[in-house]
């Protein structure tokens, strides 16, 4: 089977394409990846040389590219590629519009004229918005976007909607909740708190640190992803959870407890402008109509992912310097 992973250089991209290398034999994976400053071909070293592993370097936006690309021919396209970071799209919306958007729609029209025959569209469960103390959301969940970041994945589940609709092209939209694991950019929390704690820096909790989240291990979402692309039926969304919630401050305290760092290193910083205060999945429909199971308790995959951190300091220490710097004294300048 041939696939075409946008993105693919990207945490869960590249976290994605070593995972089915290893699993499926018979696969031949294209990662198309713009390389903006998420992407990284440092995190692919080992899959490099594998010789049914091709990257191309390109924008999804650009029409030309992506039909030179599909001219190839592919079975599947996964499309990872995006603008990731909420706090980056409070800052300038406007990448988040040109790739999640318009990306999104030059992938979907080329994937129509080319035959492709499954579109699988990575979104998230930001698109639904925030939770109150109570409820999940489902797939059936209205869209009520808060983020720049989370306006533009919802427009581009529509696209993806519409095109099934309109064209009968076979396009399935997954919607997971937060990701953690080896390979996260040192600018998203987990990472962020296990690299600063072992620099002795201090990490900057939003607000009053109450905001939950649903934590997935990254290899149970690509466990998830490989599922349904073998099994998942078009026309239809699949949320994928972690099924376990716990709010940042807890979060934060538990990962400086494994690392034996201390409490000491929490700054309380301000919050977030239009901080969504939870997130929860009901991941009923992918668990009963394709029997996904989680396979990795959050203990276990916060430990291995403390561990990988601990055992590639150079990946991360190279993120950390430069661009990376300025980045982050311009969120954290009021601390
Ligand atoms: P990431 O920011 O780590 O990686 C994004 C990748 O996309 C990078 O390699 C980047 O170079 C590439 N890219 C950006 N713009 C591009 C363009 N115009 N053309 C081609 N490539 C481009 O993101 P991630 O955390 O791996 O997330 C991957 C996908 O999963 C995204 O669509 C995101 O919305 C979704 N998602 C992420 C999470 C999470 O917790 N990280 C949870 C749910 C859904
Ligand atoms: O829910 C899925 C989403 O998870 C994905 O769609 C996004 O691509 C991904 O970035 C992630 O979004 P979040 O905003 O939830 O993740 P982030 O790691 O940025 O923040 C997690 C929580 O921690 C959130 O409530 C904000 C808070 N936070 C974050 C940072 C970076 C802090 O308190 N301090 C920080 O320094």
């Amino acid at each position: 089977m041939k696939v075409l992973v946008t993105g693919g250089a990207g945490f869960i991209g590249s976290n994605f394409i070593r995972y089915v290398l290893s699993r499926h034999p018979d696969w031949e994976i294209t990662n198309l990846d713009k390389l903006t400053y998420a992407g990284n071909l440092d995190s692919l070293r080992d899959v490099d040389s594998c010789p049914r592993y091709l990257f191309v370097k390109g924008d999804i936006a650009n029409r030309k590219v992506v039909d030179k690309v599909l001219k190839q021919g592919f079975d599947v396209i996964v499309n990872f590629a995006a603008e990731s970071h909420v706090d980056r799209s409070i800052i300038d919306s406007s990448p988040f519009i040109k790739t999640n958007v318009q990306g999104t729609q030059v992938l979907l029209e080329g994937a129509r004229q080319h035959g492709v025959k499954l579109f699988l569209h990575i979104s998230t469960d930001e698109v639904y918005g925030s939770l109150g103390t109570e409820g999940k959301f489902t797939e059936e969940s209205p869209l009520l976007p808060n983020s720049p970041y989370a306006a533009s994945k919802a427009a581009a589940d529509c696209l993806c909607r519409a095109y099934y609709r309109t064209y009968g092209l076979p396009v399935i939209i997954t919607r997971c909740s937060n990701n953690y694991g080896p390979f996260q950019f040192p600018e998203k929390l987990i990472p962020l708190v296990i690299t600063n704690a072992l620099e002795d820096k201090s990490i900057p909790i939003y607000g009053n640190g109450l905001n939950v989240r649903d934590w997935i291990y990254v290899a149970d979402h690509c466990q998830a992803l490989d599922l349904i692309i073998q099994q998942g039926k078009p026309g239809e969304i699949y949320n994928i959870g972690g099924n376990n919630n716990t709010t940042n401050l807890e979060l934060v305290k538990y990962i400086l407890n494994i690392m034996g760092k201390p409490r000491s290193l929490i700054t309380f910083v301000s919050d977030r402008p239009g901080h969504d205060r939870r997130y929860a999945l009901d991941t009923t429909k992918i668990r009963q109509q394709l029997h996904w199971k989680l396979t990795t308790s959050f203990e276990e995959g916060l430990r291995r992912t403390i561990q990988w951190y601990l055992e590639n300091e150079s990946w991360w220490r190279k993120i950390k310097s430069g661009e990376y710097i300025k980045y982050y004294h311009r969120m954290y300048s009021q601390t």
